[in-house]
């Protein structure tokens, strides 16, 4: 039989946590596969949440309890996963809140997803099956639907629809790979930063979509500022894309200075000027790319793959060159002249961006 240890939580649940309790254990007659075990992480809540634990730890022999200081939610799931590594040592790891807003019969439909190969899987509620709670204001649907899809578009994963829901099913040996990362974020946002890590690390992903139902009792102890700003600020670190599209920006600043340089002060031949300048900023744009945007997937020099992978950038960018001079041709053909530059700014956001990255990724930094 295979272990799953789920991984509930607390601060100040007691009017949620034995039902939840109850209803997990209630899960075992439909996985008849596995032993499930319940692990209770509680930050030393003050209504006596550990109390009730403790109470029906008497009932259910796999019910666990790890009681550690208040430092935040991130930092309450590490502490989980090493308890439960050391007493438990279980195959599978489902997360899930406390408060009621997850519900626990979706618990067989993770393990048949993982059953069936997935490493991670997230409960979503923003594809087809999933909801948020109908009873929300406007500001919060806003919130939650927002910032999923600030992440969505800020990574260019666009095949995973939730980010930040805290109802997902880990293969323990990711999770153990995951602790030195994961340690660094000790707020919400350490939900972000585990898929992040999952997908740079070639976990395979799968969703399952689930309702996200009203908290029963108590309050959210999610502070929205601090983690909206941790959320962007992880985002804007840790994307490739990003990176991606700040290097195309250094790397069209060094072509116009050259040009500027060459053209208007040293008055020299346009085309010799126009060859060092684009080539210049395709060796910046390359040299930045491996080391920075896709530092996890970087060519080594030593690997002898540099030199075939830089001419190989050279060809995509030959692409975007002619995609370019072709587009701004027949764009100027139909509309005038008058108009150019916002048609250079539409052919490079929809069309150069877009065959950029997808091509950089396919061809040059592939997944290894
Ligand atoms: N041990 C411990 N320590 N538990 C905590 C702490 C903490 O510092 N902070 C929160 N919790 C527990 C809560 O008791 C609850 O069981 C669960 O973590 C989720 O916290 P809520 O306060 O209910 O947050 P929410 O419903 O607003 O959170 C939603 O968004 C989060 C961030 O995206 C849910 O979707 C979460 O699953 C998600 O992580
Ligand atoms: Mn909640």
């Amino acid at each position: 039989m295979r272990k799953v240890v789920v991984i509930a939580p607390t601060f100040n649940e007691k009017g949620n946590i034995e039902k939840l309790i109850e209803q997990i254990f209630e899960q075992s007659k439909n996985i008849p596969n596995w032993e499930i075990h319940l692990l209770i992480v509680d930050s030393y809540s003050k209504d006596g949440t550990a109390e009730t634990v403790r109470r029906l730890q008497k009932q259910y022999k796999y019910l666990h309890l790890l009681e550690t200081e208040k430092e935040g939610l991130g930092k309450a799931y590490i502490r989980g996963f090493k308890y439960a590594e050391e007493m438990i040592n279980p195959y599978l790891m489902i997360q899930i809140d406390a408060d009621g807003q997850h519900q626990p019969n979706r618990i067989p439909e993770f393990i048949k997803k993982i059953e069936n190969g997935a490493d991670f899987v997230i409960g979503t509620r923003y594809s087809k099956g999933g909801s948020i709670p109908q009873g929300w204001g406007i500001h919060r649907k806003i919130l939650s639907i927002g910032a999923n899809f600030f992440i969505r578009l800020g990574f260019m994963k666009l095949k995973i629809t939730e980010w930040t829901n805290g109802y997902r099913a880990i293969k323990f040996w990711l999770v153990k790979n995951a602790y030195d990362y994961l340690k660094n974020y000790s707020g919400y946002v350490f939900q972000v930063a585990f898929i992040d890590f999952a997908l740079k690390n070639k976990a395979v992903i799968d969703e399952i979509p689930v309702d996200f139902k009203e908290r029963k009792f108590g309050i959210s102890k999610i502070n929205a500022l601090q983690y909206s700003s941790q959320t962007i600020f992880y985002v804007l670190a840790h994307s490739s894309f990003i990176k991606f599209v700040i290097v195309g920006l250094i790397g069209f600043w060094i072509d116009f200075g050259i040009s500027y340089l060459g053209i208007q002060r040293m008055h020299q031949a346009v085309w010799v000027i126009t060859l060092l300048s684009t080539e210049s900023a395709i060796i910046s744009n390359f040299i930045l790319n491996n080391f920075w945007s896709f530092r996890h997937k970087k060519i080594e020099v030593s690997s002898g793959g540099f030199l075939p992978g830089f001419l190989k950038f050279n060809l995509v960018s030959s692409g975007s060159i002619a995609i370019q001079t072709i587009g701004m041709q027949i764009l100027v053909g139909f509309f005038g002249r008058k108009l150019w530059y916002l048609y250079k700014i539409l052919i490079i956001a929809f069309i150069i961006i877009p065959y950029s990255y997808i091509l950089y990724n396919k061809f040059i930094w592939k997944s290894k």
